[in-house]
């Protein structure tokens, strides 16, 4: 009895300082103020394990194909440079900004069944966005296939590879329907139309 009395007590105080915590503001939530090692280490493995658990039955389809290589290739230089980096790229002002700072994807190939379920699902509490939402399975592993290649890519293979891509098609469509993001100038319309379908 004496021990629920106890532990009832305990459980209120913790309430009580979490929420004097969360209310007198002092939690650092600006992104250019690092996590405690503790609070790094606890995300780290969490995130871990829950990846793992869940790509456990994925089997990576070859990889080899060059035109699955120059597919991956064309979307990767669309939709993740800015974080990523690629080729001959030393920087970007987006990337330097970043908490947590996304990996540099030139540096090494990431496991292909981790990479397609993080580049598919995403990641929480981090900028890496949910790419399944408006990309197939096929179009996913494509761009895998591309990162087991990438670290040994000099910067005008990577240039020949996706000279093709800037315009492709889909990727202009998505902000007429995304809301918030305000309508380019008159003068810019007609240049966007043309991936409109
Ligand atoms: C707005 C920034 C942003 C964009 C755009 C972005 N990512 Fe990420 N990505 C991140 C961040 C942040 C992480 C996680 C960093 C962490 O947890 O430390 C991440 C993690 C990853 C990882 C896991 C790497 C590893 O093994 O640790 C892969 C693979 C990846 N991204 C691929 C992609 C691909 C492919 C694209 C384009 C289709 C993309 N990302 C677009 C920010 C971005």
């Amino acid at each position: 009895m004496r021990f629920i009395g106890a532990l009832i007590f305990w459980v209120i105080v913790a309430i009580i300082v979490f929420f004097a915590f969360a209310f007198s503001g002092i939690y650092q939530v600006g992104a250019d103020v690092p996590h405690w090692s503790v609070t790094r280490h606890a995300i780290g493995m969490v995130r871990e394990h829950a990846v793992d658990r869940r790509i456990a039955d994925i089997k990576p389809p070859p990889l080899d194909d060059p035109a699955l290589v120059k597919l991956g290739a064309e979307h990767y230089s669309e939709m993740c440079t800015g974080c990523h980096l690629a080729p001959g790229m030393g920087h970007s002002e987006l990337r330097d900004g970043l908490y947590p700072k996304p990996p540099n994807l030139t540096r090494f190939a990431p496991d292909p069944a981790e990479a397609f379920w993080i580049i598919k699902h995403g990641l929480k509490m981090t900028a890496m966005p949910a790419w399944g939402a408006t990309h197939d399975d096929h179009t996913i592993w494509a761009i895998v296939a591309y990162l087991q290649k990438q670290p040994r890519m000099s910067a005008d293979e990577f240039k020949s590879l996706t000279a093709s891509a800037s315009g492709m098609q889909g990727h202009e469509a998505v902000p007429a329907s995304a809301g918030s993001v305000p309508a380019p100038p008159a003068s810019t319309a007609p240049a966007s139309a043309s991936g409109m379908h």
